[in-house]
């Protein structure tokens, strides 16, 4: 009997939609070539879910996650609710959709790929070769700590967030981090502040305690400030970096520069039990509905998918392949285009893609 995959797909705001069915050709595609059954169906999620229900993350949208075998999300947010307070805004379906699902550990792949060499900001012969992994955790740390809030002390108005994490947070993502990098290059860079706080000092103690567990792979710890230079000066040093939720956040956007630009970016964000793919990119009001948001970072999110919830490993490197083939035969949308290479729009990359998929799997 032939598979069936239940997918979530919450296209979201912005160019979250043209991406996301950029990368619903490409499942398709790929649907054919391999003889499973992709199923689809649409939650509402962000800006639009307000818009509909009043609620980022309505229960409907929840409760089809909930019983899918994958997430694929577009993206969240726009100027239309940047206003709204805090806990209406649509990045809190973000936040709340990543706990609800419990997604520790969320994995942000950045490689330079050869032929974008000179998108990078950086000289060729640093960032080539570059090939990291930023596993961050992301259910807990200071975006979910208690207390927090705006408040009023002493007559004056404070606002407080609290960073905390507890040992068996630190030790599930750690580990992840360490499966993770033995099938790799054996590397993990663990990133803290831990020199001046409490909460790293522990993060360092149970990454030490993790490490004894997998000898095979080496281990480095990096103060925050440092690794923040580091990836700038040796990016292509780097394995697997392992770090908490608002470090992550900031490392994985500077490591977003490397490849040229964040278009090319995607993420898994996994637990023990749910998945959720999504572009590292946002919603990218500016260019919203013109149909020339580069689709790449989606299409590898959903390789992603294939590899981590439908061990289809081998599909998933097709994915790769093609759009590395497409890159070298001159394919650019605009934010990655430059003199004599041959622009396409969001449809015009996608079909090459689709294209070399075809052709690759054939060969
Ligand atoms: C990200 C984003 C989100 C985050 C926002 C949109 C809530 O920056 O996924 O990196 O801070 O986690
Ligand atoms: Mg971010």
């Amino acid at each position: 009997m032939e598979k069936v995959f239940k997918i979530a797909v919450l296209k979201g705001d912005g160019i979250g939609p043209e991406v996301v069915d950029a990368a619903l050709e490409v499942l398709n595609t790929i649907s054919q070539i391999y003889g499973v059954k992709f199923e689809y169906r649409e939650g509402l999620i962000g800006g639009i879910a307000i818009d509909e229900t009043g609620d980022p993350l309505p229960d409907e949208t929840l409760e089809l996650c909930l019983n899918s075998d994958a997430v694929l999300l577009g993206a969240v947010g726009g100027p239309t609710w940047d206003n709204l307070p805090q806990d209406k805004k649509p990045e809190r379906g973000l936040l709340k959709i990543r706990k609800a699902l419990n997604l520790y550990a969320n994995l942000r792949p950045v490689k330079v790929f050869d032929a974008l060499i000179d998108s990078s900001p950086l000289k060729p012969e640093v960032v080539r070769g570059t090939d990291l992994l930023v596993v961050r955790e992301l259910v807990s740390g200071i975006y979910y700590g208690e207390p927090r809030g705006i408040y009023e002390e002493n007559g004056k108005r404070c606002g407080k967030n609290t960073m905390k994490y507890c040992e068996d947070e630190i030790e599930r993502v750690t580990r992840k981090a360490f499966e993770i990098a033995r099938k790799r290059r054996k590397k993990v860079t663990s990133v803290d502040k831990a020199n001046v706080l409490d909460v790293s000092a522990l993060w360092r103690e149970v990454v030490n305690r993790v490490a004894k567990d997998y000898p095979d792979v080496e281990l480095e710890h990096l103060y925050v400030d440092n690794a923040a230079m580091q990836l700038i000066r040796r990016p292509s040093t780097f394995d697997v970096i392992v770090t908490g939720n608002i470090f992550g956040d900031i490392l994985s956007d500077e490591a977003g520069v490397l490849p040229g630009s964040l278009g090319m970016l995607p993420s898994a964000s996994i637990g023990d039990k749910y998945a959720l793919y999504e572009p590292v990119h946002g919603s990218a009001p500016d260019i919203a509905g013109q149909a020339i948001a580069n689709p790449i970072a989606t299409i590898l999110s959903a390789g992603m998918m294939l590899k981590y919830s439908f061990n289809m490993d081998e599909a998933s490197a097709l994915i790769e392949k093609a759009i590395k083939e497409t890159l070298n035969q001159g394919y650019r949308t605009a934010d990655i285009y430059s003199e004599g290479t041959i622009k396409v729009d969001t449809k015009g990359m996608t079909q090459k893609i689709v294209e070399n998929i075809k052709r690759l799997a054939n060969k």
